[in-house]
């Protein structure tokens, strides 16, 4: 497995696929691999000839008093696994190469949906999906993959990235690739690795929540704020405490209506040092 920390390697490998005809599907990570992330190798076979994984702690998505420092940083165990899932080239950039002006730099990109919508009303966290939105803009421009593939855990991530692709012509076929879960029902994440024994116990909690949601959507109910509410407190009473339960249209990401075929209910929930996410998508 070929791993590239310098930029002009990966561009002369790059030139190199080209030339040779070959189709290039990239999985963007922040490492300390778990079954989620291998997931998403596995699929990016499916799709090109060639697949390449990037590992990098992108500062400009972490705020003031987030985990940046803390964040797992596992590059061997991370190579091991993306070897045994016959990953090609790994991309392990430094920040001063993925930021040559630094996050301070004069250019960003930014899909105010994403960041002002939901995630203004939703989180306390703002900021974070420009940082995503511009590393990832980077991150292509610097692999230039043919494919890129995402896990649908992260939602609005995952639509932030498909808006972007097509608001700026970018040649890039985005994958949505479901959540991994524990047999729990919690999803896998890095930061699980931040709960204690007890904490995982309840952490499935945020993932019981939705599925009540959903049930009851399914049986017929339509007491969208009532629903929220109950969920709300249903992840407060087994121990963590949550950030937001919303009920959206998939397709708009406005509240539900009754016309509303395809449903999302987005949850984040603050456990220990952890702030876990979860989704559930599905049509009515
Ligand atoms: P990271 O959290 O490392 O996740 C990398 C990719 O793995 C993302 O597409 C994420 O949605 C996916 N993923 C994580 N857990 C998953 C699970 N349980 N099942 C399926 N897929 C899962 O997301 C990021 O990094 C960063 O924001 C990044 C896109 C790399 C930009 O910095």
């Amino acid at each position: 497995m070929l791993i590239f920390n310098q930029l002009s390697e990966l561009r002369l490998w790059r030139k190199e696929l080209a030339k040779q005809g070959k189709s290039l599907a990239f999985v963007p990570t922040m490492g300390n691999l778990h079954e989620g992330h291998i997931k998403l190798v596995e699929e990016a076979h499916k799709y090109a000839d060639i697949v390449i994984t990037s590992i990098f702690v992108n500062p400009m998505q972490f705020g003031q008093n987030e985990d940046l420092d803390a964040y797992p940083r596992t590059f061997e165990a991370d190579c091991d696994k993306l070897k045994a899932a016959d990953n090609h080239a790994v991309f392990y950039p430094k920040a001063t190469d993925v930021y040559p002006n630094g996050l301070d730099a004069q250019t960003y990109v930014e899909v105010p949906d994403t960041e002002h919508t939901l995630c203004a009303e939703a989180t306390q966290r703002p900021g974070h999906f420009r940082g995503v939105s511009t590393v990832v803009a980077k991150l292509f421009n610097l692999v230039q993959p043919d494919v890129a593939v995402f896990g649908e855990k992260d939602f609005q991530q995952l639509r932030l990235i498909k808006t972007m692709v097509s608001d700026l012509n970018m040649p890039i076929e985005i994958i949505g690739v479901a959540t991994f879960r524990e047999e729990t029902g919690l999803a896998k994440s890095s930061r699980n690795g931040y709960l204690t024994t007890e904490q995982k116990m309840i952490a499935p909690a945020l993932n019981q929540a939705l599925n009540l949601i959903k049930n009851a959507l399914l049986d017929g109910s339509s007491d969208i704020a009532g629903l929220q509410n109950l969920a709300t407190e249903f992840i407060n009473e087994a121990g963590l405490k949550t950030d937001y339960v919303l009920i959206r249209d998939a397709k708009t990401m406005e509240p539900v209506t009754e016309n509303s075929s395809d449903i999302v209910i987005l949850g984040a929930a603050y456990l220990g040092k952890a702030r876990l996410i979860d989704n559930l998508c599905f049509q009515r």
